[in-house]
């Protein structure tokens, strides 16, 4: 019998897209030997599909994202748009039955339905590349320390606001600071998500949500970012070795409690170690003690990883007969 094959339609071919779609094709066979089944990009959905020269596109474009999520032809769905109305194309693929692999924090933590999926642990929903890119916090908790007890978790999961806050040990002005983090391709050109804490809280939401198996909405996330301020507490702190980070944390000890918010930290803790797009998560568990993780957290090429990993995992599980992990409609 010839393998089953498997067709991937990719929204979104920017940073984390395209890199994605160039380490699939160099990968291919080796992904197709690890999965048995045959693998093939199917279609691209762009925004301005129009801007492209078709010879050059992985596979065939569309401009229209919704279609592609809604084709029953396609069996994965890897999103990496950041569209505001991502949410829509991930539920809709769900609902057909769809596997979705997805980089966007944004989609998942502002969308109840998608944060329950998570929750319950939904095998066709993979996201390991929206929470600090190949760093394989998702897949850890989710896998790893499925049978554990997760007391608390904390992490510097925002790179802009990490290369800011270096730029500002070094006593730049912060409207300096952040121009730098623009420049050096750290921040975008409107980084006021990342700033406001807002990036890092998605983040946050998603991991709770897997941690302790319930939806955290973003509501329930206490956010505050950073400004020009900062910098007397950078100032004070360094005068006893300590530096500042913006920390996602939480703990539930009866009740949730999470938070985003620059702390103190002292100079030995892992958490003040990295500098720019470097992420540090740490999880304190029953049985395990504390154990953390690091490395780069954004980039095309490291978000590509993940997509990859998760890509392979939903193969791997496709066509397998789908747990009745969340109510039936859930996701309608
Ligand atoms: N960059 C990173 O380091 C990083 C790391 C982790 C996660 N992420 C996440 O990955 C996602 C993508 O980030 P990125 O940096 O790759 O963004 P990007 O470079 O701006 O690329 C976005 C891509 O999505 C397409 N797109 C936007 N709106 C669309 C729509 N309505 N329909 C179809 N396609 C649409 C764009 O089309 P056009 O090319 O036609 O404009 C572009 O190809 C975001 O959710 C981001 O948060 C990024």
């Amino acid at each position: 019998m010839p393998p089953v094959e498997l067709r991937i339609g990719l929204i979104g071919c920017g940073t984390v897209g395209s890199a994605f779609a160039a380490s699939f094709v160099d990968r291919k066979s080796s992904l197709e030997q690890l999965t048995g089944k045959r693998l093939r990009l199917a279609r691209v959905a762009v925004l301005r599909p129009h801007l492209r020269d078709p010879r050059l596109a992985p596979a065939p474009l569309t401009g229209d994202a919704a279609a592609l999520a809604a084709d029953p032809t396609i069996d994965i769905v890897v999103e990496a748009s950041g569209a505001p109305n991502a949410a829509e194309w991930l539920r809709a693929a769900l609902d057909r039955g769809a596997a979705v692999v997805t980089a966007n924090k944004q989609a998942l933590a502002r969308d109840t339905t998608l944060l329950a999926a998570l929750a319950a642990r939904e095998s066709r929903l993979h996201c390991e590349g929206a929470v600090a890119a190949a760093v394989p916090i998702v897949r850890a908790l989710r896998e790893s320390l499925a049978g554990e007890e997760i007391h608390a978790l904390r992490g510097v999961l925002n790179g802009t606001t990490t290369y800011v806050l270096g730029r500002l040990e070094q006593q730049r002005p912060f409207a300096d600071a952040v121009s730098d983090a623009q420049r050096e391709g750290f921040a975008e050109r409107d980084p006021s998500d990342d700033l406001s804490g807002a990036d890092a809280a998605a983040k946050l939401a998603i991991l709770c949500s897997i941690a302790w198996r319930e939806p955290v909405t973003l509501d329930r996330v206490h956010v505050r970012g950073i400004d020009a301020t900062v910098s007397e507490t950078i100032a004070a702190a360094r005068e006893n070795g300590g530096r500042v980070r913006l920390v996602a944390s939480a703990q539930r000890n009866g009740h949730l409690y999470a938070s985003v918010e620059p702390q103190v930290l002292d100079g030995a803790d892992p958490l003040a170690s990295g500098t720019g797009a470097h992420n540090v998560v740490e999880v304190r568990t029953a049985l395990a003690g504390t154990l953390t993780w690091h490395g780069a957290g954004a980039g095309g090429r490291s978000t590509a990883s993940a997509l990859l990993a998760d890509t392979l995992a939903a193969a791997r599980t496709l066509g397998r007969a789908r747990p009745a992990a969340y109510p039936a409609g859930a996701l309608r």
